[in-house]
């Protein structure tokens, strides 16, 4: 792998100026997290006022270290960052991130530009200002001031917000998501999102990419970005200031033009990316996507034990687009030779309150089978005469022994027990949720994704044609789109 952020992710030496005495600034935080994380390369204290930090030696500056430095994280405040930036560049730093607030943000666009310009003198990139810094789990790199234990995984989760990237930190461990990488952006002076969705779009280590966004200086850029990265793989974004005030409300935070609502769901759709209202929604994508990529055909199968469930995510899968058929008659016959006579065989198939987990087993099994089926979608109520967990079981088991890869997602309602049980699907890579609501969306986000990719390679095939294509894709990605 290469681009021009491969070292900021991988980088061999890092320097961290204002790296605090005290343990409870942030300095010393970010250093503290980096050593403990696991990172393997070279780490360097900077803080003209002492000789050692947590065991390390410590440097009055940059260019006193007198070794290669690939990343500067810079934690000081804001008036003395320009003095620190021109030090790491004579140093011959790659990257700065700079962890400072006190820019654009609050006015200072005069700062942030002085320091966007220092830094292009001397061959750097900015990632920052007014961030919490970034992780990269493929490098045990944990450059933040958020929480120290995160569970590795395939998801990049790129955010405007740093106080939501921190809590998202906490969320992903909670959750048992597994993050590959979350960058805070902030301000975005230099490195944006779309530079990131590059990288990310490459990155082997990455399979799904979500993005918190209030808005971007250079929306073609975005754009063009945006839909090479998403044929490949699926993007999330949570775009604020989905109404109005909140479109005010996101322009005082970073100070970014947002533009208003309509165009935002215009652009994101073009770009192929699936726009949803709230965090929640984004990680139970990415959970399905973490497991399925690819809807294999549009016939999705309900089986419910609750036939309100089943009308909830029957609304849920037509809302998001998703229209139910009739199971074919094989199945339904099948289904008749063990169901009740008031069960139903029409789809929702409500395999009736009291279903046993054998009869979850057996339905699941044969539509398993049958080619005619796509994706299943499993819903269970929890009720006093089954057992939630071994309707997980039975669920596991039935998938294991067919050994098919058609999308299979579950919602299990109920109690502790409910959860339980999610939490043993979710183990063993069935996507599993809390509602029916949520289960019904997140598969129903795996056709949303088809056709938004199908209508981005369109697009792109048209591009090409005409020989339109942005020259500011850079890279790899433009010469990848040009050569097909
Ligand atoms: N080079 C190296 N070290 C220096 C330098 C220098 N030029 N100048 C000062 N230092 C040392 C200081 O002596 C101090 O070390 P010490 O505590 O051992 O004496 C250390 O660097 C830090 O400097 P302070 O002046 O104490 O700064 P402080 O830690 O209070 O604040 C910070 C710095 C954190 C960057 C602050 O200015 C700031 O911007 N805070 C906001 C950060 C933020 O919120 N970012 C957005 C995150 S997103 C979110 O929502 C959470």
């Amino acid at each position: 792998m290469s681009g021009e952020l491969y070292r900021l992710f991988y980088p061999r030496s890092i320097a961290v100026v204002g790296a605090s005495r005290d343990p409870n600034k942030i300095g010393h935080i970010l250093l503290r997290n980096i050593v403990s994380g696991g990172f393997k390369g070279k780490v360097y204290p900077v803080n003209p006022s002492t000789d050692t930090i947590l065991g390390l030696e410590a440097f009055p500056s940059v260019s006193s270290i007198n070794s290669e430095i690939d990343v500067v994280i810079v934690a000081v405040p804001a008036e003395k960052t320009i003095e620190v930036a021109e030090d790491a560049g004579k140093a011959g730093a790659e990257f700065l991130v700079v962890i400072s607030s006190g820019f654009r943000e609050v006015g200072r666009i005069d700062l942030e530009k002085k320091l966007v310009e220092v830094a292009r003198k001397h061959g750097m990139r900015v990632l920052g200002p007014n961030i919490f810094g970034y992780l990269y789990a493929p490098s045990g790199l944990n450059a933040t001031f958020g929480p120290r234990e995160i569970k590795p995984g395939r998801i990049a989760f790129i955010t405007q917000s740093g106080a939501l990237g921190i809590a998202l930190m906490g969320y992903s461990t909670v959750e048992e998501i597994g993050v590959s990488s979350v960058v805070s952006v902030g301000n975005k002076a230099d490195i944006d999102d779309a530079d990131l969705l590059e990288f990310f779009g490459d990155d082997p280590n990455t399979s799904t990419i979500i993005l918190y966004i209030e808005g971007v200086e250079d929306g073609k850029k975005f754009l063009d970005i945006a839909s090479t990265v998403s044929v490949r793989k699926p993007i999330i974004a949570i775009k604020a200031g989905r109404t109005d005030v909140g479109a005010k409300a996101a322009a005082s935070h970073t100070g970014s033009l947002s533009g208003g609502p309509a165009l935002w769901e215009g652009v994101l759709k073009q770009a192929g990316i699936l726009q949803v209202k709230d965090v929640e929604t984004a990680f139970d994508y990415a959970r399905l996507f973490e497991t399925y990529s690819v809807a294999a055909g549009p016939s999705i199968l309900v089986i419910t034990n609750g036939g309100g469930a089943g009308v909830q995510a029957t609304d849920t899968l037509a809302e998001n687009g998703v229209l139910l058929s009739e199971p074919p008659e094989e199945y339904v016959n099948y289904l008749r030779t063990f169901l009740p006579p008031y069960a139903s065989t029409r789809n929702p198939v409500d395999i009736t309150g009291g279903a046993p987990d054998e009869h979850y087993y057996l339905a699941l099994r044969k539509a398993l089978e049958i080619p005619g089926i796509h994706a299943v979608l499993v819903l269970y109520c929890q009720t006093m005469t089954t057992s939630p967990l071994k309707t997980g079981e039975a669920i596991v088991r039935a998938v294991e022994e067919s050994g098919s890869n058609k999308p299979i997602v579950a919602g299990f309602i109920g109690g502790s027990e409910a959860r339980k049980a999610i939490d043993y699907l979710i183990q063993r890579h069935i996507p599993a949720y809390p509602t029916p609501e949520r289960a019904a969306q997140a598969l129903a986000a795996l056709y949303r994704y088809a056709r938004l990719r199908e209508a981005v390679k369109r697009r792109l095939d048209l591009l090409r044609l005409s020989g339109e294509i942005h020259s500011k894709i850079p890279g790899e990605l433009r010469r990848e789109i040009l050569k097909k």
